[in-house]
């Protein structure tokens, strides 16, 4: 044992950026894992309702199941505490279901490649709700993206209206999602704060789920999955999604608590170019000329976006300094 090697003191300090590395893998791949078993299910199983409530339950049980053995240890709550909560999930809620019943609706890589909007959103709120200046230059930044995405929706093969405008929804969601959470992230570590989310984003999706797809799920949605896939292939595909949901959405979160915003919001794109590629190939997507360099820019602008924005606060911060 005296020869064991020890790792020597400040090493994981040091080493904080393969940690956050792993972090940014870990949260990819769990993501692109989830997109396809998603629309897996949903190829047999079109209920974006019920499928969300079943990602927010196993999630909640997972946290409960943690919760009772400590880790981590739950974080307490009080009524002050669940008011700055209460905002994040319902736009965490509203979010997951619009982005859900676009993934039923749509080729996965159409619902986020109009989630690669999401900066552009972001931007609009912070000058328009936040009443902060943004510069004409990341405005115009953002031009491509726009363009892009603009380009490639009509050409896309798989486009309906539902799937657009939900989606686009979800971006609006998730951006006032950002907004609140600012305020929550202060109150309890990222693992207890996406604990109590989910737990109240459950109790939010529970009443639509059961009101818009409860009478077709009892009639014929669950006896039809069933027939095509059998009973015990269902129950775990739904397990399974909801596990990878849990775990990519914690990973995001913990990666939010450990690098700026900012970058984060670029490695959400970057997750995007990812769930995009492996989305094409694994269903065999055609996808159009034009949808395909549509995407691209779009891509490229957001990457464009976020160096100017960098820039901008770093000039920003450069000035305050002096
Ligand atoms: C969801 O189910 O909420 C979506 O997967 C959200 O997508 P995003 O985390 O990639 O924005």
């Amino acid at each position: 044992a005296g020869d064991a090697k020890v790792a020597p003191a400040g090493f994981f300090q040091k080493n904080q950026w393969i940690v956050t590395g792993f972090f940014f893998f870990m949260w990819y791949f769990l993501n692109v894992i989830f997109n396809i078993l998603n629309k897996k299910i949903y190829n047999y199983f079109p209920y974006p309702y019920f499928v969300s409530v079943i990602h927010l339950l196993v999630g909640v049980l997972y946290c409960l199941v943690s919760w009772s053995v400590g880790l981590p240890k739950r974080a307490p709550i009080d009524a002050n505490l669940l008011k700055v909560l209460i905002p994040v999930a319902l736009c965490h809620a509203l979010g997951h279901v619009t982005s859900n019943v676009s993934f039923a609706a749509v080729a996965v890589s159409f619902t986020h490649t109009i989630k690669a909007l999401e900066p552009f959103f972001n931007a609009a709120a912070s000058q328009f709700i936040l009443g902060q200046q943004i510069p004409l230059t990341l405005w115009l930044s953002l031009m491509p993206v726009v363009i892009g995405v603009s380009m490639a929706s009509l050409t896309e093969l798989s486009f309906n209206w539902l799937g657009f405008i939900s989606a686009m929804i979800s971006n609006i969601s998730f951006t006032y999602r950002s907004i609140y959470s600012k305020k929550a992230m202060t109150a309890m570590d990222s693992t207890n704060l996406y604990a109590y989310i989910s737990i109240i984003a459950l109790f939010v999706c529970i009443p639509p789920a059961i009101i818009i797809e409860g009478p077709q799920l009892l009639k014929y949605g669950f006896s039809d999955a069933i027939a095509k896939v059998g009973m015990t292939k269902f129950i775990s595909d739904l397990f399974w999604v909801g596990m990878f949901y849990h775990l990519y959405n914690q990973l995001a979160t913990n990666t939010l608590e450990r690098v700026a915003p900012l970058t984060h919001a670029v490695g959400n794109v970057l997750k995007r170019v990812f769930v995009i590629g492996f989305s094409i190939i694994v269903f065999g997507n055609k996808i159009s000329t034009q949808t395909g360099i549509g995407t691209a820019i779009a891509i490229a602008g957001v990457a464009m976006y976020s160096v100017i924005k960098a820039r901008i606060e770093e000039e920003k911060r450069q000035l305050k300094a002096k």
